[in-house]
């Protein structure tokens, strides 16, 4: 008899399902007897004791649904160690009942805080495997996430979309793509989308080189711009402040976001009208696409077999074109960044996409 416990934790994504039903039907198809108990709201649930037990039929139906049949939550690491407003203490609420429920091991889905979280609970004791999600792709040790391709097909389809409307009007459009500190999902979804300009977090930004870059497509002759702007996108003379003084500046920032800021400053430039289009949340939304369904169930599977033979303390991830378990004390606290040096970056400036360095 295995007793597993589950959760969801940090913003979801899509293929969360997929990812459990995969581990699910694993464990299932064993022969092996098995419970299922469903932590509700990520690590909420594992720490007020709130879970459903789950047979095998509830994983049946969901390969291609959105979300997290458990629902999720953000809990920061940074705070997971303090007492609760009621004095608890989480952690040792979490090893309580986990204990309490004898469970074989915690299954734990979710991105960079929630790894911190996971491979703290392996600290104390406790059997953990984890799942790689997040529509960021920012997770160290594994080569793609669960939910990154379907969100940068959305992105991709948001563009796709801004292309006829800017072609037709002869505008400068920016879609302003997720991504706070890492700029895979902008820069896959801006190549695949066509965009002229694509500004990320890693490579700050010169609004005059924006401009450069704008007028000589028009001098050629092209009569719109598409910019890509990551939310995370920076200018030079931001990256170069002290946080201290970032943070000050923020405080009266008169923007919603960077892609305002960036559009007001071309208004201002070129005198050429400029609209901004958020996508935001629409991209963890919906049904994940093909590839994160067969992705996301291929880890599942293998998070299973690993339960299966008891072998704890993993991030099943994707290495070389080969699904690998990862430590998970390499995995937590480290992110996955993308390197203004990297191949993909230089090819993109080959084709001639302008970063705005
Ligand atoms: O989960 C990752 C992510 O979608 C980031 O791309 C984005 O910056 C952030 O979460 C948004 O967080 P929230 O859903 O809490 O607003």
């Amino acid at each position: 008899m295995k007793r597993i416990g589950m959760l969801t934790s940090g913003g979801d994504c899509q293929a969360l399902n997929a990812a459990m039903r995969g581990v699910v039907k694993t464990l299932f198809n064993s022969g092996e007897q098995v419970e299922i108990y469903g932590f509700l709201e990520g690590y909420r649930g594992l720490i007020y004791g709130n879970f459903q037990m789950l047979t095998s039929k509830d994983f049946s139906g969901i390969l291609t649904k959105g979300g997290t049949i458990l629902g999720s939550s953000r809990t920061p690491f940074k705070t997971i160690q303090d007492p609760d407003e009621n004095g608890l203490d989480k952690v040792e609420a979490m090893k309580q009942n986990y204990y309490k429920l004898k469970l074989d091991v915690l299954v734990i889905l979710g991105g960079n805080g929630t790894h911190k979280t996971a491979n703290l609970l392996r600290t104390e004791g406790l059997n953990v495997v984890t799942l790689p999600k997040t529509i960021d792709n920012d997770l160290w040790g594994t080569d793609m996430t669960f939910g990154f391709q379907s969100a940068v097909n959305i992105a991709t389809d948001c563009i796709d979309c801004i292309h006829t409307t800017a072609a037709s009007h002869g505008r400068i459009f920016i879609v302003e793509i997720m991504g706070h500190k890492v700029g895979w999902l902008p820069l896959n979804a801006g190549m695949a989308g066509g965009a002229d300009i694509i500004l990320l977090p890693e490579i700050p930004y010169d609004i005059d080189k924006i401009c450069e870059a704008i007028k000589i497509r028009h001098e050629r002759g092209a009569g719109f711009t598409i910019i890509a702007v990551a939310e995370g996108a920076i200018s030079k003379e931001k990256a170069a402040m002290s946080k201290k003084e970032l943070k000050k500046l923020m405080e009266n920032y008169p923007y919603p976001s960077v892609s305002y800021e960036v559009a007001d400053e071309i208004k201002k430039k070129t005198g050429q009208d400029v609209r901004v289009t958020v996508p935001g949340h629409t991209q963890r939304g919906g049904s994940p696409c093909p590839y994160d369904r067969v992705f996301a169930s291929r880890l599942g599977a293998e998070a299973g077999s690993l339960i299966l033979k008891g072998e704890y303390g993993f991030m099943v991830g994707y290495r070389n074109r080969e699904i690998v378990k990862v430590p998970l004390e390499d995995v937590a606290g480290k992110l996955k960044t993308l390197s203004p040096d990297a191949p993909i970056i230089k090819e993109a400036k080959l084709l001639g996409i302008s970063f705005g360095d």
